[in-house]
């Protein structure tokens, strides 16, 4: 299992460092643009590798793809993050043509790989890396609702005063501020539904925390968050290399389901081997129904600027 890691920044480092801890993974080779960058952060990453414990190997390389060459996965986190007050959504201009060299390059050395999307606007990146790597849709994974889902876990952990381990709970929609949909009326504590613990009024607020979580990390940290982007990656990753057939909310290339075509968006995603082996329609109440399809807009506006 060779997993190579596109940006050696926060995101991509943090992502490198959970994958060998993890344990499951041979090779990862990290790439970036910036000289040595790579090399320097695989060289501290494996420096840790007997006070870790684990057996994979990490390398680092300053923009030579040819190392990458027969990878099983790439996750591509190139690009600039969002400062405090932007959306994802401005950075769209800077990262669409970064994502779409950086998919080229990988397919061309890899053209077997799965690849995973993490970088921003990160529904509409998929999208792009669906349509220009020429790979079979279901090896084009975006990352979002993974992270997305850890952030609505959490949040309804601290207000149940509960372990975040009790907890079942699931973002879909877009990766966005506004268009995530926490899917609040299925969320539970143990099988028993959230409601029995929190006041709708609570509940709302947990809601609502959840969607504006990478913000708030944002605003705090100065740059997007990486801790539990890497460790989301990492699980999607781990899925894939031991075909686990976790269920993971995933951005997926659409032809029909939800009724939606066309486009990449958070939706319930059975994950293996071969990416994304299955979508799973969940039944939507209305009200989720029509949330889905005003983040499926919004989407749409942002693809509509590549
Ligand atoms: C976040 C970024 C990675 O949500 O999109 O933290």
């Amino acid at each position: 299992m060779k997993v190579t890691i596109v940006g050696a920044g926060a995101v991509g480092a943090s992502c490198a460092e959970y994958i060998a801890i993890k344990d499951f993974a041979d090779e990862v080779v990290l790439i970036d643009i910036k000289e040595g960058f790579a090399e320097g952060k695989a060289m501290d990453l494996m420096q840790t590798s007997s006070l870790n414990g684990f057996d994979s190997t990490i390398t680092g390389t300053t923009g030579d793809y040819s190392k990458t060459a027969n990878s099983d996965i790439a996750v591509i986190t190139s690009g600039i993050p969002r400062k405090p007050g932007m959306t994802r959504e401005e950075l769209i201009s800077t990262n669409a043509g970064i994502v779409k060299n950086v998919t080229e390059n990988i397919v061309k050395y890899s053209p077997n790989v799965t690849l995973i999307v993490v970088s921003n606007p990160m529904d509409t990146m998929a999208y792009l890396a669906a349509k220009s790597s020429g790979l079979p849709k279901n090896r084009v994974i975006g990352m979002g609702g993974a992270l997305d889902s850890a952030r609505f876990k959490y949040n309804l952990a601290m207000a149940m005063n509960c372990p975040t381990s009790e907890v079942n709970a699931m973002v879909i929609g877009g990766h966005t501020d506004t268009g995530m949909v926490p899917l609040i009326e299925k969320a539970n504590r143990n099988s028993i539904p959230v409601a029995k613990f929190l006041s709708a009024e609570k509940q709302q607020e947990v809601v609502e925390a959840t969607k504006v979580g990478g913000a708030t990390l944002t605003k705090l940290l100065g740059t997007s968050a990486w801790y539990a982007p890497g460790a989301a990656v990492s699980e999607i990753v781990k899925a894939i290399a031991l075909d686990s057939k976790k269920i993971f909310p995933c951005s997926a290339y659409l032809t029909g389901q939800f009724g939606l075509e066309d486009i990449c968006i958070g939706v319930p995603c059975v994950i293996g081997k071969n990416g994304i082996e299955k979508i799973v329609e969940v039944d939507l109440s209305n009200a989720e129904k029509e949330k889905m399809q005003s983040s499926a807009e919004e989407v749409r506006k942002t693809n509509a600027l590549l």
